[in-house]
């Protein structure tokens, strides 16, 4: 997988799963742009990368309003001329909490950022990619995309959603040498996962954490690097045909049909 001369733009690339997939991009020889509204932690991931030798930008933009996203977009255009993978990743978990009581502005709050902001990368990156002629984009969607969860309503419509943009960007451009997939992590050790663990048993998250990992067909959650791997590859020419697809690294937890301990149930 080498990314020599190509450029990779990653949102969310401050923390977590992005940061990895910065430091990975970096590492296989491509010039990255680090998106993050965490203009700090956005700066920080560019700066391991430089430390390293290699080559990259942060940007501070929030992906739900688009003239950040317009923005970050010319920063990659001005800084490198082209932008040849996108991984459109930006994600929030909202609360843990069931329908029947769901806060309204923190569904709309993890639609802004989780669906539109996905949309609006795709609204923006795509032009630039169909005028270069090419290129890769993954959305990161998840294993919520694909199985419901109880207490994570907005959550799950949201990833749900992911995945039907991928289908229909993947269709839409195809043909102009452009592939769009989806990577659907299961549990992954981030901030993201603690909250939801400490959101379910504040007196005892570690227990939560225990519990749910043992669940798992493989005992473990995903590291961020094993993430990144999937990414790399579903951008990288090995994945030339590959497109509007949806790419499970979880452990093996959908494989068990919902037969492993559901995070959400208490
Ligand atoms: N950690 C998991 O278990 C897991 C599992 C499946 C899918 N995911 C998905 O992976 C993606 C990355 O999550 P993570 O685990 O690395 O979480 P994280 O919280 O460690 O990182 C997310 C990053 O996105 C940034 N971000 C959030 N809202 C933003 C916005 N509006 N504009 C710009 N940046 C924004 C944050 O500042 C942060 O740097 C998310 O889409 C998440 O839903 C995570």
């Amino acid at each position: 997988m080498d990314f020599s001369g190509k450029v990779a733009l990653v949102t969310g690339g401050g923390n977590g799963i992005g940061r990895a997939a910065c430091v990975a991009f970096a590492k296989q020889g491509a010039k990255v742009v680090a998106v993050d509204r965490d203009g700090a932690a956005a700066e920080a991931t560019a700066g391991i990368i430089r430390q390293s030798g290699g080559d990259a930008t942060a940007v501070t933009a929030d992906v739900t309003k688009s003239a950040d996203v317009k923005a970050y977009v010319k920063a990659a255009i001005d800084k490198y001329g082209r932008i040849d993978c996108f991984f459109n990743n930006a994600g929030i978990e909202g609360k843990v909490s069931p329908i029947a009581e769901y806060d309204e502005a923190v569904f709309d709050a993890v639609i802004g950022v989780n669906v539109k902001g996905v949309f609006l990368g795709l609204r923006h990156v795509l032009p630039e990619m169909i005028r270069q002629g090419g290129g890769a984009i993954v959305n990161t969607a998840s294993v919520a995309g694909l199985v419901g969860t109880p207490g994570m309503p907005a959550y799950v419509a949201s990833k749900h959603a992911v995945i039907g943009l991928t289908k229909t960007a993947a269709g839409e451009v195809a043909r102009q040498g452009i592939r769009v997939n989806a990577v659907c992590p299961g549990p992954v050790d981030t901030r993201m996962i603690h909250s939801l663990e400490a959101q379910l048993s504040p007196g005892d998250p570690a227990a939560v954490n225990q519990r749910y990992q043992a669940s798992l067909p493989t005992g473990r959650y995903s590291t961020v690097e094993e993430i990144a791997n999937m990414v790399l590859f579903l951008c990288s020419d090995l994945a030339s045909n590959t497109t509007g697809g949806q790419f499970v690294v979880d452990g093996g937890r959908t494989s068990t049909g919902g037969a492993v301990t559901s995070l959400a149930s208490r």
